[in-house]
């Protein structure tokens, strides 16, 4: 696996392949779900190219940017195991050249603005923006990302739409641990008594599932989903019941072919977000 700090080193020898380029971008502490994406990407016969990056300007809250995990060494070899072929770890100036505004300003309607974008102002115009420097510089022909993070995917694939770049994004199903526990990079960062707490994430989510297989009105499945999490020891942000093209509330369950749960919730302090396709 080759690694690359400088963009014009990763750019000068992507420009000499001739096999397609998978891009899956990541912040690092990678587990799995991330390792996921780079065997989806050789699966379908790509070239993988990963980067880690820590970007600070998705961070609404600098504390978290702080204590955002940060194993590159452990990392650098998850990814080999994984058959990488590439992984690029710039720095920010890399990234953001100091001068260059390069900025994304969107008008991505409500996409940005319901759940997520509620709790973490400022969130998506920052994702937006890394996620269009990283494929200016890496020009893939496969974005890979995770299902995951639903609301992400569906502001990065409005973007890719409004830009019309020429990339295909690919959306890779959750990886989960063995009690059902989506993984993420956060999950290090629970304590033993929150790590059995959050198991409970993805039981609510399942139980909202079953629950509007049998009709129960969407409200009310909302608001027990809620007393749920609470229930075990878990402060729920949100949990919405929404059409999973337009992200927003469904009242009935007749009214959407696509209709997913989506749910934040803070296990002591680490925040988790997790979702389910229920139809
Ligand atoms: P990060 O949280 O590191 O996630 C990187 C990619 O891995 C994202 O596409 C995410 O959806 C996917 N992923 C994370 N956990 C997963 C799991 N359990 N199963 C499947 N896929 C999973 O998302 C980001 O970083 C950043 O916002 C980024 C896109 C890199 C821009 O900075």
């Amino acid at each position: 696996m080759l690694i690359f700090k400088k963009v014009t080193d990763l750019r000068r020898w992507i420009g000499n392949q001739t096999t397609p380029v998978g891009f899956a971008p990541t912040m690092g502490a990678l587990h799995d779900g991330h390792l996921e994406l780079v065997r989806m990407a050789k699966r379908e016969g790509c070239l993988a190219v990963a980067s880690i990056f820590v970007n600070p300007t998705q961070f609404n809250d600098p504390r978290d940017l702080e204590k955002y995990p940060r194993t590159v060494e452990k990392d650098t070899e998850l990814l080999l195991s994984a058959h990488c072929d590439a992984l690029f770890i710039p720095s920010v100036e890399e990234v953001y050249p100091p001068g260059e505004n390069l900025r994304i300003e969107l008008d991505f309607k409500h996409l940005d603005k319901v759940m997520e974008g509620k709790f973490r102002p400022g969130h998506f115009e920052g994702m937006a923006t890394v996620v269009n420097r990283l494929l200016d510089i890496v020009r893939p022909h496969r974005l890979y990302m995770g299902q995951k993070d639903f609301q992400q995917l569906s502001v990065v694939r409005d973007m890719i739409h409004q830009l019309d770049l020429p990339v295909e994004l690919v959306m890779c199903p959750t990886v989960r641990e063995s009690d059902g526990l989506a993984m993420s990079s956060r999950n290090m960062r629970l304590t033993p008594e929150m790590r059995a707490a959050a198991p409970a994430i993805h039981q609510t989510l399942q139980w909202a599932k079953s629950a509007l297989n049998n009709k129960r009105p969407i409200e009310d499945i909302q608001s027990e989903a809620l007393s749920k999490l609470a229930a075990n020891s878990l402060r729920p942000e949100y949990f919405e019941i929404v059409d999973g093209e337009t992200l927003l509330n469904v009242g009935d369950h007749n009214e959407s072919d696509f209709i997913v749960a989506c749910t934040a919730a803070f296990a002591g302090e680490v925040r988790l977000i997790d979702n389910l396709v229920l139809k």
